[in-house]
């Protein structure tokens, strides 16, 4: 018996990368795999089905059982088609997997709305077309997983405040999911993973970087039947290593009767203080990495 045996999971992305890594994993575990994928460049652009169709090809070629959706995951329909091909295709759906993303780099003080949209549009509203898709059916069946794909960058990009906003607003969306599904038995959980791809090729640092095979197993796990009571969390996943990330949550406070005014504030601010951001000192490294002509350790 495999661990997913008589399950179906649909994967966006999952025509390079991480995603394929997922589908394959999940298709020789035993689960029928929507391959979900755009083809498109890494900015989004000249989309191309061949790529969804190819992966298919590898996981029928393996024995496995896989459907492609050469759809972009940015609209309602889109997301629709997505879960309903798994519906249609293996008779129900009991995870949905977002990986899809595009990156489109920019300092914020030159970033245009051309920049901006299509990568929120992809990574954040593309989790919500699949997930909203998915949400009615895994309520009525009361069951499901839904899994987010974010990234240790929703803690802050110094060149990518698109793809920080749409991958903190993505963990956003899984904890609220998390929540608001859990009464009906559905769980909903991030990955912020590195592996090598062509995506992480852009990381201007030396990373230690594992495969995109290694991320697999953990998605799998999240969407079987051991990890039917795991929700809300976000998981990193490098090579060998995978930790869980703290619950945001309030560390220190001072009070008073009654409003604070600004003066009061002044005199009393260290009390509150401010909590320390280590990307800050990870940029003075850069900065002095930059001068000397080498890439500092992350
Ligand atoms: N590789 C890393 O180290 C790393 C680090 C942090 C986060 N991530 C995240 O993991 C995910 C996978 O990254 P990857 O490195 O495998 O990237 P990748 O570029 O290799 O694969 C992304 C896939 O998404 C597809 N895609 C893009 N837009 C789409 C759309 N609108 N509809 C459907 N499919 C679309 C692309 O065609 C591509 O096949 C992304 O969400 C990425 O942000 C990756």
């Amino acid at each position: 018996m495999g661990y997913l045996d008589g399950m179906s999971v649909a994967v966006t992305g999952a025509g390079r990368g991480i995603g394929r890594a997922v589908a394959m994993e999940c298709a020789r575990l035993g689960a029928g795999v929507v391959v979900a994928d755009y083809g498109v460049a890494m900015d989004g652009k000249d989309p191309d089905s061949d790529v969804a169709n190819a992966v298919v090809e590898e996981i029928k070629g393996e024995g496995g059982n896989a459907v492609a959706v050469a759809d972009t995951v940015t609209t309602m329909a889109g997301g629709a088609r997505i879960v309903q091909t798994a519906v249609d295709t293996f008779g129900r759906v009991d995870g949905v997997v977002c990986v899809a993303g595009i990156l489109r780099e920019r300092m914020l003080f030159n970033m245009s709305e051309d920049e901006w949209d299509p990568v929120i549009e992809t990574h954040l509203k593309g989790t919500f077309t699949v997930f909203r898709a998915a949400a009615p059916i895994f309520r009525e069946q009361k069951s499901g997983t839904m899994i987010g794909f974010t990234s240790g960058a929703y803690a802050g990009s110094v060149a990518q405040a698109n793809y920080s906003a749409a991958k903190g607003g993505i963990v956003s969306l899984c904890r609220s999911a998390a929540v608001g599904m859990y009464k009906y038995g559905v769980t909903a959980n991030c990955i912020a993973p590195v592996a090598k791809s062509r995506m992480s090729g852009q990381v201007p640092m030396e990373l230690q970087m594992g495969e995109p095979e290694d991320v697999a197993p953990m998605v799998a796990w999240l969407v079987g039947p051991a990890a039917r009571n795991v929700t809300g969390q976000v998981y990193l996943v490098n090579g060998g290593h995978i930790g869980v990330y703290n619950q945001p949550e309030e560390v220190r406070g001072m009070d008073k009767d009654g409003r604070w005014t600004m003066d009061e504030i002044s005199a009393r601010f260290e009390e509150v203080g401010q909590e320390r951001m280590g990307m800050i000192d990870r940029l003075d490294a850069m900065a002095q990495a930059a001068a000397s002509g080498t890439k500092p350790n992350a």
